[in-house]
């Protein structure tokens, strides 16, 4: 009777209101358009709505908890789905689906929809995501079941006045947030085709880059980005900041076929500059305050389980809980600082320090302060190999 849409502002978001309306008999339809620092105007999504059939247009900002919330969790985590994707669109499905029941919730809503298709990881994340908060809640995916092409889409819709936006040059599908830009679809379905570079919105290209390098310190407090050159800069800010510093460099760019959760192989394209650099400088953290067994154990199985279960739609679940509270306590000493040099498309980490830095120059060093017990490291080689040295002794008998 009443639901509560995920709206975007674009065809098939649009078209979900006069189709839940007309041929699912949808009474009141409410959008709601979340900015998460995609920088994109919302009023005119919020009249759109309006225009095209909704009793209630609702924007909320949530750009700051999105920062704080989801991505510096995954940051934390050190998140890399398939070692290469920094999960920049998946972060914000769970949060847009806390949104939706929250408004769900607010206005009595006994539904809630949105206008994935049925090929995507988005449709998993959302639907997981609203049923983990409240399982009371009716899910429709109009998109999933109406079974119309593109074409057909903008047809439906312009029965209803919805003009169509999809200008013949843009033959993409683009999901933006303040984290990057996810592209795939049309030249893009051929993985053999390079990216064009008019696709890149974040990012320069190599060749535009500066042919100066450019240093930057990034200081970290218990796992979190707190300030660039010594700025102390809100989440938000830090974000923006590192966005525009590595992104000027041409660093941030991944072009990656992926595995979904339904099955499917996709090419695509990701720009998340700051994103990607922060996870980088994060793990080199991590490599000099975290001691060796908790580093392994950490990245071999607590951040790839972590990125696992955020790809694949479990943020609100008990394992993602307990793995974050496993993360928060290994966090305590993950502060210092990163010294980062940007350059023709690199980011490379140069320089760390930290006040609980286990790096121990009189263990490390080869000069003459050395510390180490030299004579000491016989025995435990001749007890470590020693399995090995029964094995070889039977073997060559
Ligand atoms: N494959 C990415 C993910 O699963 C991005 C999905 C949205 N991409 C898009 N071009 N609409 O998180
Ligand atoms: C979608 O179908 O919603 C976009 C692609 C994806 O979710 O992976």
């Amino acid at each position: 009777n009443k639901v509560v849409l995920a709206y975007s502002g674009g065809v098939d978001t649009s078209v979900c209101i006069p189709y839940l309306k007309n041929e699912w008999g949808v009474k009141e339809v409410i959008t709601l358009a979340a900015d998460l620092g995609q920088g994109e105007e919302l009023a005119p999504i919020q009249e759109k709505a309006l225009k095209c059939g909704a009793v209630e247009s609702l924007v909320e900002n949530a750009t700051e908890e999105f920062v704080t919330n989801y991505a510096f969790p995954a940051i934390k985590a050190n998140a890399l789905y398939e070692n290469r994707y920094p999960l920049s669109t998946a972060l914000a499905r769970p949060l847009i689906a806390k949104l939706l029941v929250e408004a769900a919730e607010k206005y009595g809503a006994d539904a809630v929809a949105h206008g994935c298709t049925g090929k995507g990881n988005d449709q998993v994340r959302f639907d997981l995501g609203i049923t983990a908060l409240n399982p009371n809640l009716k899910i429709l995916a109009p998109a999933r079941e109406w079974g119309m092409s593109r074409e057909e889409t903008i047809a439906y819709g312009e029965k209803f006045g919805i003009e169509s936006p999809v200008k013949k040059s843009s033959p993409y599908s683009i999901d933006r947030n303040l984290l990057g830009r996810s592209i795939e679809a049309g030249p893009l379905e051929d993985p053999m085709t390079e990216p064009p570079e008019e696709i890149y919105a974040l990012t320069k290209s190599i060749t535009d880059a500066p042919n100066e390098p450019q240093y930057v310190e990034i200081t970290f407090e218990k796992g979190i980005p707190v300030a660039v050159d010594g700025e102390a800069l809100s989440p938000v800010a830090l974000i923006t900041k590192l966005n525009e510093i590595a992104g000027n460099h041409g660093v941030g760019r991944l072009d990656m076929i992926e595995n979904r959760v339904v099955g499917i192989k996709s090419r695509e394209i990701y720009e998340a500059p700051a994103l990607l650099v922060l996870i980088k400088a994060h793990e080199d953290l991590e490599s000099l305050t975290l001691t060796s067994d908790v580093t392994h154990y950490k990245r071999a199985q607590i951040d790839l389980m972590y990125t696992r279960l955020v790809y694949e739609g479990l943020w609100y679940s008990p394992l993602k809980s307990a793995l974050d509270a496993f993360i928060d306590q290994t966090q305590d000493r993950v502060s210092g600082v990163v010294r980062i040099k940007f350059f023709k498309g690199n980011a490379t980490i140069v320089g760390r320090k930290s006040h609980y830095s286990l790096y121990s120059p009189d263990l490390s060093t080869y000069g003459s302060d050395d510390k180490f017990d030299h004579k000491a490291a016989e025995g435990f080689i001749y007890i470590w190999g020693l399995s090995s040295r029964v094995w070889a002794e039977k073997t060559r008998l």
